[in-house]
């Protein structure tokens, strides 16, 4: 089987109904990112940060797996298939897809802020006080702006051995997520699926401008026919 590794932004979950942030000039839900996804806005205002994220939890609760998560589990018949994904939903998960690397956490964890490795499932509000067992405040579990990517490099492992590689949704402006892509061999079949593709099309890299819904589903049947 060939291995297909794909690369997910925020831009494959807009049409489940959560935002992008590049689409609204750079305010995550009327928020400037710093103030709630950096250690430092953290540190500034725990509450509004804890706040922040409580309302991103509790919507992704009330949303849906959409047309381009469903189709990217299908491709699963015919490929191998890892999902590195930047988003911190669980859509890829509840489409289906068995293998999906969570560059920069998961909405559904929190975990200590005194062990980095102590993580716990979390579907309810996350407030101030809320400890973990060595009396430290339990934090959403985001990788936030400034903080190392701990999956970097199981991440850019996967896409050395892409035979092809899907990128999706994605404003390519957040490293070093957006270097990825660099790590795919020579032979690499490259395709980038976003309205507002920010990358030029080039020798092994074709570009498809339209939504991830119709796009990514185009272009999974055209790859399970292959
Ligand atoms: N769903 C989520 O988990 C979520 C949502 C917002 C932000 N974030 C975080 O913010 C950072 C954002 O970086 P990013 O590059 O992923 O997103 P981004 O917000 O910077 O860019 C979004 C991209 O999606 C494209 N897009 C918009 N609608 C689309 C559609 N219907 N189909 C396909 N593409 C569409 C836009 O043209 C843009 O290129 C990530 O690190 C992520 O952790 C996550």
């Amino acid at each position: 089987m060939k291995n297909i590794v794909v690369l997910t932004g925020a831009g494959i979950s807009a049409e489940s109904g959560i935002k992008t942030f590049r689409d609204d000039n750079g305010l995550w839900e009327g928020h400037d990112v710093m103030k709630v996804a950096s250690p430092q806005g953290f540190q500034e205002n725990p509450a509004l940060v804890l706040d922040f994220y409580n309302k991103r939890r509790k919507q992704l609760l009330e949303v849906e797996p959409n047309a381009a998560h469903y189709a990217l589990k299908d491709l699963e018949k015919k490929y191998n298939v890892s999902i590195i994904t930047q988003n911190v939903d669980d859509l890829h998960e509840r489409a289906g897809s068995s293998n999906v690397i969570h560059l920069h956490g998961e909405l559904l964890k929190v975990r200590s802020s005194f062990d980095k490795d102590l993580v716990l499932d979390w579907k309810k509000d996350l407030n101030l006080g809320d400890f973990c067992e060595f009396n430290s405040q339990l934090r959403p579990h985001i990788v936030w702006f400034g903080e190392e990517v701990p999956l970097l490099e199981t991440a850019a492992l996967e896409v050395q051995q892409a035979d092809i590689l899907l990128i999706i949704g994605t404003s390519m402006q957040v490293y070093p997520a957006a270097g990825l892509k660099d790590f795919a061999p020579s032979h690499c079949q490259m395709y980038f699926i976003d309205p507002q593709p920010a990358i030029q099309e080039s020798q092994n890299l074709r570009i498809i401008k339209e939504n991830a819904s119709t796009g990514v589903k185009k272009l999974v049947e055209s790859l399970l026919q292959n």
